[in-house]
Order: C-alpha cells, then sequence, then structure tokens
C-alpha cells in the first residue's frame, strides 16, 4: 500500500499549482461536486477553505450524512478511512496519505488479537484514532467526546478492554468509576507536555484557565480547569469568562479559538523540549497545494476491502447509535 501511496502523491509533484490555490479549490469543489471536511489539527488555510471543521464524531457524524459525491478528508488516515466505511461509493480523498496517527501505529492488529485473546469475555470498546483492522476486532467506537459516555452505558458486571490510548482509557476510568483493560498506546503529541514547565507558566498568568484534551498524561490532566475533546475545549473557551487560556493540545485548535474569540489569549502548553512537538507532525503533512492536488487529479484516495469495510463498519455504527 506505501508504494502505491508515493506513487499517487508523486502525481502532485509534476506540475505547478495556480497562484490562488483558494480560488482554484472553490472551482474544482463545484466541478466534483465535493466537500471538504477538516480537523482543528490542520494547517490555518485548510481550516478556512473547509465545508466542516470538527472534532471526530463530529466529522464522522458528518461524512455519514454528506450529499456530496466526493470526500476531501483533510484529517489524518484513520478519519479518512472511517469516512469511507460509512460510504464506499463515495471517492474519499486524503491529501497526503502518509499522514497517519502515532497511536493508530501503537495498536498493532496481530498484538491486538493476542491481547484480546488473552481477555476472554471482554467487550471492546476502542477509540476513534486506530486502524480498519482494530475497529474490525471491536465491539464499539468511540472518540474524546462520547467515551464516557459510551462507557457508562455498559451493564457494571460486563468487563471491557479499553484501546488503544492509555490516558483517555484512565481518563475514562476515573470519570465512570469503571475498572477497564487498557492497551498501552498513546500520542505522542499530547504526551509531550511538561507538567513541571505547566506550573511555571500557571504562575506566569495567573488568571489564565488551563484546558486539555483527555490524550495528556495524568499529570497534565491535574491541572486542568478543564478535560474535553477539541470541540469541547472550543466550546468552552467561547462560554467561560475567563480572558486567558493555557492549551494543552495540538496548536493547530487555536487558530479557530482565536477567530471565534479574538479578544481572548490562548497561550499553547509548553512541550519537553524546545521543539515544535505540540504540532502533529502527521495532520501537518496536509498542506493546501496537496489538497488542490487531491482534487484536480482525484488521487491519493482511501480503499479497503468490502470484507473490512463491513466488519469495521458495525463497531462504529453502534458508536453512532449510542451517541447524544
Ligand atoms: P478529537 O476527538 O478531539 O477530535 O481528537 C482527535 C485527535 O486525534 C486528538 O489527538
Ligand atoms: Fe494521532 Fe496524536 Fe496526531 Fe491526534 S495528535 S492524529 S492522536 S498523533
Amino acid at each position: 500500500m506505501f508504494t502505491t501511496a508515493l506513487a499517487q502523491n508523486n502525481l502532485t509533484q509534476t506540475a505547478e499549482p495556480p497562484l490562488d490555490l483558494f480560488a482554484a479549490i472553490q472551482a474544482l469543489k463545484q466541478e466534483l461536486n465535493a466537500v471538504i471536511l477538516a480537523h482543528y489539527y490542520q494547517e490555518p488555510d485548510i481550516q478556512d477553505i473547509a465545508d466542516y471543521i470538527g472534532d471526530s464524531l463530529g466529522l464522522s457524524k458528518t461524512a455519514a450524512n454528506t450529499n456530496a459525491d466526493v470526500i476531501v478528508f483533510a484529517g489524518v488516515h484513520f478519519m479518512a478511512e472511517t469516512a469511507k466505511i460509512l460510504n464506499p461509493n463515495k471517492l474519499v480523498l486524503l491529501p497526503d496519505l502518509a499522514a497517519g496517527c502515532s497511536l493508530a501505529d501503537s495498536c498493532p492488529p496481530k498484538a491486538f488479537a493476542a491481547f484480546k485473546a488473552a481477555h476472554p469475555n471482554h467487550l471492546v470498546i476502542s477509540y476513534i484514532n486506530c486502524t480498519a483492522e482494530i475497529k474490525a476486532m471491536s465491539d464499539i467506537i468511540c472518540t474524546s467526546s462520547n467515551a464516557v459516555h459510551i462507557v457508562s452505558q455498559i451493564p457494571k458486571n460486563q468487563p471491557i478492554i479499553f484501546a488503544p490510548d492509555r490516558n483517555l482509557g484512565k481518563y475514562v476510568m476515573e470519570q465512570t468509576g469503571r475498572d477497564l483493560v487498557l492497551w498501552q498506546g498513546s500520542c505522542i503529541v499530547h504526551e509531550t507536555f511538561s507538567e513541571k514547565k505547566l506550573v511555571q507558566l500557571k504562575i506566569e498568568y495567573p488568571d489564565a484557565q488551563t484546558i486539555a484534551h483527555p490524550e495528556c498524561e495524568p499529570g497534565i490532566l491535574a491541572h486542568a480547569n478543564y478535560i474535553g475533546s477539541t470541540t469541547a475545549l472550543l466550546k468552552y473557551c467561547q462560554q467561560s469568562s475567563a480572558s486567558a487560556f493555557i492549551v494543552a493540545t495540538e496548536s493547530g485548535i487555536i487558530h479557530q479559538m482565536q477567530k471565534e474569540t479574538p479578544h481572548k489569549r490562548f497561550i499553547p502548553a509548553p512541550p519537553m523540549n524546545t521543539c515544535a512537538c505540540n504540532e502533529c507532525p502527521y495532520m501537518r503533512l496536509n498542506t493546501l497545494e496537496k489538497l488542490y492536488w487531491a482534487m484536480k487529479n482525484r488521487t491519493p484516495e482511501i480503499k479497503l476491502s468490502e470484507q473490512m469495510r463491513l466488519a469495521a463498519l458495525q463497531p462504529i455504527q453502534r458508536m453512532l447509535e449510542m451517541s447524544v
């Protein structure tokens, strides 16, 4: 598959892009009857041209209901793959097929099958940040915005495996009082924040509220005034009377926060090193230019076998039925 991905991406390197990419993308959108769906972690230009920006749950719901013929997915592979699982007859384009996810990579199907076999009679609830293979081995999918709600609907005597994110899993255990068997996966971006530097920043900005995504480590979450999915964090910032926020999640979301409440201040939570590690290297593989070429060439597209699609569809449908 990777060879195909490279071959497909090479198409993007043979010609000059138009000068006005925004206008060219708008024209292609009409021509293809396409919808552009983007995650909050995409670069600002992509967020600005998207028809819909959202968190993983919002994006899945929008993908499930779109009338467009083509879905241009500005996010990472598992997100575009979910859109394809829900829309087998639509063309689903991902600007860069190499846009993966460290969390999805941290749960290889063979090892997960052995983990499942070692825990018979367990219900498998998997975070949407996983491959179609892992989804196919799961009973229910969840996202960061509905994980607590979904786990709390399961009868108390039913043992549960929660995969692949150990930090979200620990957070759900705390919120529900349930004992979950956790797969030990994690996200490189959300594990990059330094608790020591965060405490120093809180002292520097005593009036700022700290907000965090539940993929962060417990030491970071312990300092948060509010914990939620990307959409929930955005809503919190809109509704809160605070005028400054320390944001412990991927820094791309600050573009949307700043747009919605320009008078408020958003400070990225500090990573351990002097790097841009709070930018997801996978999400940032997509660029406006690659998005243009994907639409122009109708590639790279997401493909998966019908057998795998049907197996992965069931737990996603269960999630959509169980979500509010
Ligand atoms: P959301 O569910 O908030 O969209 O999170 C997705 C994600 O990849 C976080 O790293
Ligand atoms: Fe995956 Fe982390 Fe990037 Fe989200 S931020 S897509 S979990 S690597």
